[in-house]
């Protein structure tokens, strides 16, 4: 089974970003993927957000395509009268009218590896250990003149904690649900697993944001479950291709082009899909 991963789009942040996913698809085609892994940061536009995904089915790829949101994708404007919980289920409508598998709602098995998924969120356990704010510096989502746009944007009922480990909880359920009907299990988030992916740089106020990068929780779930053997996400602009322990940690962005790679959209967008084969027994 040929699996391919992107995350990132972030349509909304350049006219590269948004002529990208024409090259992205046609790499896809190329890649004769059997799988397909969208995890998260389309864009907070919903309109946009449909155009997107409705262009990936229109283009009839014969892959299956998986989805998680991201924490972009969540993002309500002030005025909205809507909450992040109520966009995450008018995401998870979009998906369905696109033939995209919305992970978020429930796992999937195909062809006896499991598949299962959740946007995650931070609970401040990736804080720099350099550095000693307090908790409510990190409610804060501010330091030196920036903001973590979360704050602006992000509205779910709970603290980031228990936002957090909700969506955990959603994730242990459907491992639990998977083991006992799959061969392994392919854990998608948007939000970073593991501490080890998370590049510090010994700066403020960098190192104060990789607070809101993901929570060690997610990766805990994924390391204690045996059958676990890959941890895709998104989140951090850079790629990611790194073993820990015993579960293959991918990451695949597109991130923010605000100038047109030098390489051009078509070798970027090939660049960029991270795919990789599993064998089945
Ligand atoms: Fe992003
Ligand atoms: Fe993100």
């Amino acid at each position: 089974m040929k699996i391919g991963l992107i995350s990132d789009l972030h349509v909304e942040a350049s006219e590269a970003n948004r002529v990208l996913v024409a090259f992205l698809i046609d790499t896809i085609k190329a890649a004769e993927l059997d799988v397909f892994i969208l995890a998260g940061d389309v864009t907070p536009k919903l309109s946009e957000f449909y155009e997107v995904l409705g262009e990936f089915n229109n283009a009839d790829l014969t892959c299956q395509k998986l989805f998680v949101p991201g924490n972009h994708d969540i993002w309500v404007s002030k005025d909205a009268n809507m909450t992040s919980e109520q966009k995450c289920r008018v995401i998870s409508e979009i998906c369905q009218d696109h033939g995209f598998y919305s992970l978020i709602d429930a796992p999937c098995i195909i062809e006896e590896i499991g598949f299962c998924g959740t946007i995650g969120w931070y609970d401040y356990t990736f804080a720099s250990n350099k550095y000693d704010f307090s908790t409510e510096q990190y409610v804060e989502k501010q330091l030196m003149g920036t903001v973590w746009n979360d704050k602006r944007y992000a509205r779910w009922a709970e603290t980031d904690q228990k936002v957090a480990h909700r969506f955990e909880n959603e994730l242990n359920k459907q491992i639990t649900f998977l083991k006992d009907k799959v061969q392994r299990i392919i854990v998608v988030t948007h939000h970073v697993p593991f501490r080890e992916c998370i590049r510090y740089r010994g700066e403020l106020p960098w190192d104060y944001f990789r607070a809101f990068y993901g929570s060690e929780g997610l990766g805990m779930l994924c390391l204690q479950e045996p059958l676990v053997t890959h941890a895709l996400f998104g989140h951090v602009h850079y790629a990611v291709n790194q073993q820990v322990k015993n579960v293959k940690a991918i990451c695949a962005p597109i991130g923010y082009l605000y100038e047109q790679p030098t390489e051009g959209l078509q070798a970027y967008a090939e660049e960029s899909l991270a795919c990789f084969s599993l064998a089945i027994a």
